[in-house]
């Protein structure tokens, strides 16, 4: 009977995805809106993506939510993780927004003709965030926004984020620090050049055995021609 229900499920989610105009494999429980996936996507019950981009095979846990942010792909965001966003200012005289804010979102009141303060940061390329490839967040994680989060990153649980994380290191606590590096910098360069995310998901899929030992995923890229180009 599970089997049944299960395969009716995900015959509902085909035709939906199909009249929406969405990528295969999207399954789609919370709230999604002006946002884009690359499909095999699960975004849980109570979820929000709102102007996000979000790559193949991603998915979210219970709660979490992000806006105008740039999700990579096979991206493992667990549940409660959510992008913070906004801030006052902590040297003015007052921290009220009645202050510096021309609007204070949609208040019917403000003692400020111009906005004063800059209430939201943003990356480089002008994201709230930029989550890269790979990348694993622990449950109830707070990311301050403005930050990029690298490549193959690991964000401990219940972790703060308030600087940008490097490729393929683990951070945690609140504030979040470095607590170590998963592999050393010549495989880091191996996986940061290969870009294997990128490949083709018929050659992952043909080739996932070497992915639980980071030594034989390289000894395999170093025989494969096509790997490192
Ligand atoms: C980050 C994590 C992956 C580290 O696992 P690990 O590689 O086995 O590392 P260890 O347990 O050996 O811990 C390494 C150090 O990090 C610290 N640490 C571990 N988890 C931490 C956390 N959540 N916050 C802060 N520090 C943490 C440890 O105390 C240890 O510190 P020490 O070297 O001073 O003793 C793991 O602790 C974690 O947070 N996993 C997330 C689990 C989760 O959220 N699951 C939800 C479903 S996906």
């Amino acid at each position: 009977m599970n089997r049944m229900v299960r395969k009716a499920y995900y015959f509902f989610l085909k035709i939906k995805n199909r009249v929406l105009g969405r990528p295969a494999g999207s399954d789609i429980r919370g709230t999604f809106r002006r946002s884009t996936n690359g499909g095999y996507n699960l975004f849980a019950k109570g979820s929000s993506l709102i102007n996000c981009d979000i790559g193949f095979g991603t998915y979210l846990g219970r709660r979490s939510s992000f806006s105008d942010s740039k999700i990579g792909k096979f991206c493992s965001i667990s549940w409660d993780v959510v992008l913070v966003k906004g801030s006052h200012p902590t040297t003015f005289v007052s921290t009220h927004p009645f202050f510096y804010s021309r609007d204070c979102g949609g208040s019917k009141i403000s003692f400020s003709s111009k906005n004063k303060y800059e209430e939201h940061k943003k990356t480089k390329d002008g994201f709230s965030c930029v989550i890269g490839n790979d990348v694993w967040i622990g449950c109830h994680v707070l990311i301050l926004e403005g930050h990029h989060i690298g490549d193959g990153a690991v964000v401990a649980a219940g972790s703060v984020v308030t600087k940008d994380i490097p490729p393929y290191e683990i951070w945690g606590g609140n504030p979040a620090r470095f607590i170590k590096k998963r592999f050393d910098s010549t495989q880091v360069g191996k996986l940061e050049e290969c870009k294997w995310w990128d490949w083709p998901v018929s050659k992952i899929k043909a080739n996932s055995d070497h992915f639980t030992s980071i030594s034989d995923f390289c000894g395999f890229l170093e025989n494969d021609d096509e790997a490192l180009k």
